[in-house]
Formats: structure tokens, sequence, C-alpha cells
């Protein structure tokens, strides 16, 4: 794990010890280092963990959420078994003849998998993810600025796009797209909503990753709104499904949460908010919870 990210998750810790939130738990919380990454055997375990959710009652459900409150499946026949078949003209060919669901993903803040039960646990739980929506891997981009070279090449033997750029969660959406951030700092969410600030954008977006009304509760007020401000004026008007998660891996999906952006929410906010949304600063955090492009965090 490099510098920047330990000192990020210190930071983290320090701030949760007079609210703690399960969320607050790192890698580091359980021990785990950074060892050189053995690729047969990582891939191995992400695909045995994908096997173990698949057995969970817990999964059964993210699975039907996950289908009644994707943009592009809400309206597709019978998610009771997973089925997904979506009409032809929804449907595009990839460059490689495969059909695009018309849905892309998007995942930050895995953290370190091969090295932190938690983050490997996550990871299984995307790429099941992907599989139930028909999402082709390849339309899946990743990034965490704590992956090593080889958590690199195990992303991309899964087809996987790792990106190269710290785009600090400023990733504007063009088609309908899965977010999974996974306990990732309050920041990166701000940051992807002020990107996407426009009443016809952020319809585009579900977001899979923290409760954003759990976020409020855990935070000073007054911080959330001088900090945070697209997130505390879209607490009040997404749809948030929380999802189940069983009590022994209640550190690896605590807190998580399907949320929208019906358009009929986002029209009860005022007219001035669209215009000339200001990009966020956070010159008052001094322990921002994300790492910056200049590695700053
Ligand atoms: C609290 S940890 C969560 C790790 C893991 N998802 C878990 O639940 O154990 C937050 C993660 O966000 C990552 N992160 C920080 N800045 C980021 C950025 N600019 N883009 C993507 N990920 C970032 C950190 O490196 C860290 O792995």
């Amino acid at each position: 794990m490099s510098g920047k990210a330990e000192e990020w998750q210190m930071a983290r810790r320090k701030k949760g010890t007079s609210r703690r939130s399960k969320a607050s738990l790192t890698c580091q919380d359980h021990g785990c280092g950074q060892d050189e990454v053995n690729t047969k055997k990582t891939l191995l375990r992400i695909r045995e963990t994908m096997s173990e959710l698949k057995c969970e009652d817990f999964w059964l459900d993210w699975k039907k959420l996950l289908l009644l409150s994707s943009p592009v499946t809400a309206s597709a026949p019978s998610p009771e078994d997973g089925a997904l078949e979506l009409p032809v003209d929804q449907q595009e060919k990839g460059s490689d003849g495969t059909t695009d669901p018309g849905l892309e993903c998007v995942c930050y803040g895995l953290g370190s998998f091969s090295s932190c039960v938690s983050a490997r646990y996550q990871l299984a739980m995307l790429l099941l993810l992907l599989e139930t929506l028909q999402i082709p891997p390849r339309l899946c981009c990743v990034f965490d600025p704590v992956f090593s070279a080889g958590e690199t090449d195990v992303l991309r033997q899964l087809d996987l796009s790792v990106l190269t750029e710290n785009e600090e969660g400023k990733r504007l959406t063009k088609r309908p797209t899965i977010f999974y951030l996974m306990h990732c700092g309050k920041a990166l969410y701000n940051n992807l909503l002020w990107r996407n600030w426009k009443r016809e954008t952020l319809p585009l977006l579900t977001i899979i990753g923290n409760s954003f009304s759990g976020i409020q509760e855990r935070t000073v007020e007054r911080e959330f709104q001088r900090d945070y401000g697209y997130i505390t004026q879209a607490v009040a008007v997404c749809d948030e499904r929380p999802l189940p998660c069983p009590p022994r891996l209640l550190d690896v999906f605590n807190d998580t949460a399907v949320i929208t952006f019906p358009p009929g929410g986002l029209s009860k906010l005022p007219q001035s908010t669209w215009a000339a949304p200001a990009e966020p600063r956070y010159e008052h955090c001094p322990d921002l919870e994300i790492i910056r492009r200049d590695g700053h965090s």
C-alpha cells in the first residue's frame, strides 16, 4: 500500500473515533499487508469468493434490487429469475460482435484486493453484478491509486478496463452507468455528483455505495453542507434503497445502498442549482478522505 494511502486511511479512522461507523473499516483493520501478487492464486480466490457469494441469500436480494433499480433493466421483463432481455432497440453490438446491454460501470476505491479480504469480496461482488446486468467486463473501468502492478495485471486478466489516471471521481456520464464505490471517501461521491450536476444527466447514474443518508448522519451538519454541497442537495431528492448484508460480512458490505436520481425528485431542487455548478474545492477539509491527482489527500 502506498504511503499516501496509509496516511489517508489513518486520517479516516481518526475522524471516525467520535462517531465510529463500520464504513470506516479499511484494509488496515484487517491487518493486510502488500505482498507480491500471485496472479494465478489471486484469480482463483476471486472466483472462489464469487461462488461463495452466489450461494448467499443476500446475493439474491442484491440481484433483484439491482435489476429493479438499473436505468436500463428497470423496464426489462421478469427480473425475478435474473433473466435480462432488453428490447432489441436498446441493444448495441460491441467491436467484438457481442451485444452490449447499453450499460457501463465504473468502480472507484476498491482497495488492495490481493491482500485485503474486504476488497476481494467487493471485487467478487462487482464481477457478479457485471454478470447479472450483462455488462461486458471491458465496459467496466476500475481505478484505485493503491492498486499495485500485480493487481492491475489481475484486473486486466479479468478483462476489466483499468484507468491509468486519477479522475478524483470527476467522470462525466454519457450513457446509463453503474458507479460502484464501496466505502469511499465523501469527496469522491461529491465530485461525481458535481461533474454530472444536470437534470438530464443525473438520472443516468446508479450509485452502489455508501448510503447518502448514512453519510449525512455521521457528518457534522455544518461541515456536510459546507464541504459536500452536492451530496447535501442530492440526499433530499435521491432514491436510496438499502442493500442487505449478513452479520459476518458487515465489514465488507455494511451501509451500502443503491442510489438513483428520479427526474421527479430532481425537479424539486431550486432552478438556481443547475446554473453553473461550482467545482468543489475542499479548502476547509484538512483530512480529505481521497487521494487527489497531485498525490495529496
Ligand atoms: C476506505 S477505503 C475502502 C477500501 C475498500 N473498498 C473497503 O471497503 O475496504 C477507500 C479507498 O478509496 C481509494 N481512493 C482514494 N482516493 C481515490 C481516488 N481519487 N480514486 C479512486 N479511489 C480512491 C483508497 O485508495 C482506498 O482504497
